[in-house]
């Protein structure tokens, strides 16, 4: 997610949930190709896998070059993004835009997957303005499928590119989730991941079977677990049948620091770093004081350390309030 996301946040959500795949904020191809520093946009930490890089672009050529440049880096996955409807986005033709261009969308998939081994796949939206009918979405993805990618992710409302901002790109057109299980009938042998609007976990579980029981092969979370992190403890079991017992979130803020604090005395911006933590203890008793502390010490300074104190008590009087 574009403006929140970061490698730090990455390693944060890593923490929490060893299986789930986690993905960049979109990257313009011409920010990897071109721009004079690449590593800047590519760089990852090993703990991050899986992990997929979204790329923004229309350019065949220099997707591929990205693509490959991404597969140097160690991505797992590289992923197109076809859904985000800014002006800025549109006007550079690549997002949403691009659902009235399958046969580009497939040019830059192929040139991509004939550049790289691992997967190239597309997060897409049912529509865009009055190009909305399932069959339109059908032939989209079906022209798109032909060139190479096997996974779509559906963000399951439709995009107005005309006169709605991109927040309310993500909230006023309804949420089908009804189409995109009707997509999977019609494609069953590709995966077809599901968006929009999952704020839980056993939500994101039973929005991927439908009542003809049509099961769709993943769910993608974006501001949920963006908002509160740790309700991503409960995905290795939920989704994976993993039993590992998750680290704690007292745990998770020790393990974090750890992280953070050189890359704090090595120069990296402490907000920047630290803010990632904001919504650690949504939902609990003291989520506010924390998120208090975090943001003085991110802005004011002081020692981040003191953070683990903190939590440690909010641990603590979780027990406590049990
Ligand atoms: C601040 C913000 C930035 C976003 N940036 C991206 C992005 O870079 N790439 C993308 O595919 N979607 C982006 N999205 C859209 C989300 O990935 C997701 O499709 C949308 O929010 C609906 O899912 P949700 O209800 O789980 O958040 C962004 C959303 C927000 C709120």
């Amino acid at each position: 997610m574009m403006d929140c996301t970061d490698r730090h946040c990455r390693y944060l959500m890593r923490l929490i949930t060893r299986r789930a795949l986690l993905y960049t904020e979109m990257v313009t191809s011409a920010a990897i190709v071109r721009g004079a520093d690449p590593k800047r946009f590519l760089a990852l930490d090993q703990s991050e896998h899986p992990v997929a890089l979204q790329l923004g672009g229309s350019d065949p050529a220099q997707l591929a070059t990205a693509a490959r440049m991404a597969e140097d880096f160690g991505y797992d996955e590289v992923n197109l993004n076809v859904g985000c409807p800014s002006d800025r986005v549109t006007s550079g033709r690549f997002g949403a835009c691009l659902m009235a261009e399958p046969q580009l969308v497939a040019d830059c998939v192929r040139a991509m997957q004939d550049a790289v081994s691992v997967p190239v796949t597309v997060k897409t939206r049912i529509g865009i303005d009055d190009m909305d009918s399932e069959q339109h979405l059908d032939d989209f993805v079906g022209t798109v499928a032909d060139a190479g990618c096997a996974l779509f992710i559906i963000h399951a409302r439709k995009a107005w590119l005309q006169g709605l901002s991109p927040k309310e790109n993500r909230e006023i057109p309804p949420l089908h989730y009804d189409r995109v299980h009707r997509l999977k009938r019609r494609f069953p042998a590709l995966g077809i991941v599901l968006n929009g609007g999952l704020k839980t976990l056993p939500a994101a579980l039973a929005a991927l079977t439908d009542a003809d029981g049509t099961q769709l092969d993943g769910a993608m979370l974006g501001r949920a677990p963006y908002d509160s992190p740790y309700m991503l403890a409960d995905v290795d079991r939920t989704f994976f049948g993993d039993l590992a017992v998750p680290l704690p979130r007292a745990a998770v803020v020790d393990a974090y620091l750890d992280y953070a604090m050189p890359l704090i005395a090595a120069g990296a911006r402490r907000h920047l770093v630290l803010r990632h933590l904001v919504g650690l203890f949504h939902g609990c008793a003291g989520a506010r004081a924390w998120r208090q502390a975090v943001t003085r010490i991110g802005q004011e300074g002081g020692d981040p350390r003191s953070l683990e104190t903190v939590a440690q008590r909010l641990g603590e009087s979780r027990v406590l309030a049990a």
